[in-house]
């Protein structure tokens, strides 16, 4: 089996996709540079499938550190990229930073695959792209909207470059796929999200306030125009969406493709909205969670869920867990790290 490179293998979505490549017989050899992860997660990933995976900290805006991965590894058959910063409202603050890291990141990696002869590329790309979608549920053929965030940004241009990059590269193969939202954890609950301070996504705000860190969850406005007047976003498990990039390195790997440059969304095609998160979590937990309606948050869009129809079909792929176990996986980790703190 070839051998994947895997950067950003240690943070949420990166460790999970390493640890189902792994099951799946591939060699992982992962970049990091723990910018928003750390070491301990290699242990976990270990601890699951027995294999710790090769690993080397680099950082990617250093293009000679770079290189000496390829030079280090010859048998580099195909890149699964998500190291990238990803934090919408940090991005606000410091869009040079983003634009920086994510954009010469896959830059460099770009130059890399040309010198060291790796053409399989898979891109960790989101709905955002998508902003307030004028038809639901959105195909991959809604059009893109200007982004609404530095953050957001960083992904469009990353598809533009990389599909500029295919044309003076004709042996190219680049895959984007558009994460709708990734919540949840492993089942063996050794590894998750770990958000670093106040977290901004629902999920683990929601864990946090059910564990006692957080008084209360603030929900961002009850007014939109949906049943509940909550927002509606399309929750995927972690670990169908790390699925979806096995099936994705395969078809690359096998010469499957359609295109040379294909994208594809990947959520469940259902929509949920705040207030179903909340009740399907007290429900599956037995945990209340303290909330209060505030003001709606600055650039979320209203109602966001996938047509799921092309990964489905192309991918021979489908998001199977249910909303009720991927919440108690989230619960399990957030118990998880809770224990680990208390017992130092
Ligand atoms: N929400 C709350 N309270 C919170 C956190 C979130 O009510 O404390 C609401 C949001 O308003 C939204 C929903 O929960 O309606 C989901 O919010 P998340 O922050 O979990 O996810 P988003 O849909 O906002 O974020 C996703 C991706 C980002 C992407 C963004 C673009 O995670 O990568 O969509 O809008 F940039």
């Amino acid at each position: 089996m070839a051998t994947v490179l895997v950067t950003g293998g240690t943070g949420y979505i990166g460790s999970h996709t390493v640890v189902e490549l792994q099951e799946a017989g591939f060699e992982v050899v992962i970049i990091d540079n723990f910018s928003n992860s750390n070491r301990e997660v290699l242990d976990g990933i270990a601890s699951i499938t027995g294999k710790k995976p090769m690993f080397e900290e680099v950082d990617l805006r250093d293009r000679k550190a770079t290189y000496g991965v390829f030079e280090k590894y010859p048998g580099i058959g195909a890149i699964v990229h998500f190291a990238a910063f990803k934090a919408v409202g940090e991005s606000v603050e410091k869009p040079l930073a983003y634009y920086e890291n994510n954009l010469l990141s896959l830059i460099h990696l770009l130059e890399a695959m040309k010198r060291y002869g790796v053409n399989n590329f898979l891109f960790s790309s989101s709905c955002t792209v998508y902003g307030e979608p004028e038809q639901l549920p959105v195909t991959e053929d809604a059009p893109v909207k200007k982004a609404s965030s530095p953050y957001g940004n960083t992904k469009q241009i990353s598809e533009e470059i990389l599909q500029d990059a295919m044309v003076p590269n004709p042996e190219f193969r680049v895959i984007c796929l558009r994460y709708f939202n990734p919540i949840g954890a492993h089942p063996s609950a050794k590894i998750g999200e770990l958000p670093v301070g106040i977290p901004n996504n629902l999920v683990p705000f929601i864990t946090q306030t059910a564990i006692g860190i957080r008084d209360q969850l603030n929900v961002f406005g009850d007014d939109y125009n949906t049943p509940d007047g909550s927002a509606i976003r399309d929750y995927i498990n972690v670990v169908d969406l790390a699925r979806a990039h096995v099936a994705a390195i395969g078809r690359l790997l096998d010469g499957k493709q359609r295109s040379p440059f294909e994208v594809f969304n990947l959520g469940t095609g259902k929509g949920l909205s705040v207030f179903e998160i909340i009740h399907a979590f007290e429900k599956v937990t037995g945990v209340k969670i303290r909330y209060r309606v505030t003001n709606r948050r600055e650039g979320d869009v209203e109602q966001v869920w996938a047509d799921t129809g092309l990964a489905n079909r192309e991918l021979d792929w489908k998001a199977e867990k249910h909303i009720e176990e991927t919440l108690l996986s989230a619960w399990n980790w957030e118990k998880f790290l809770h224990a680990k703190k208390s017992t130092g």
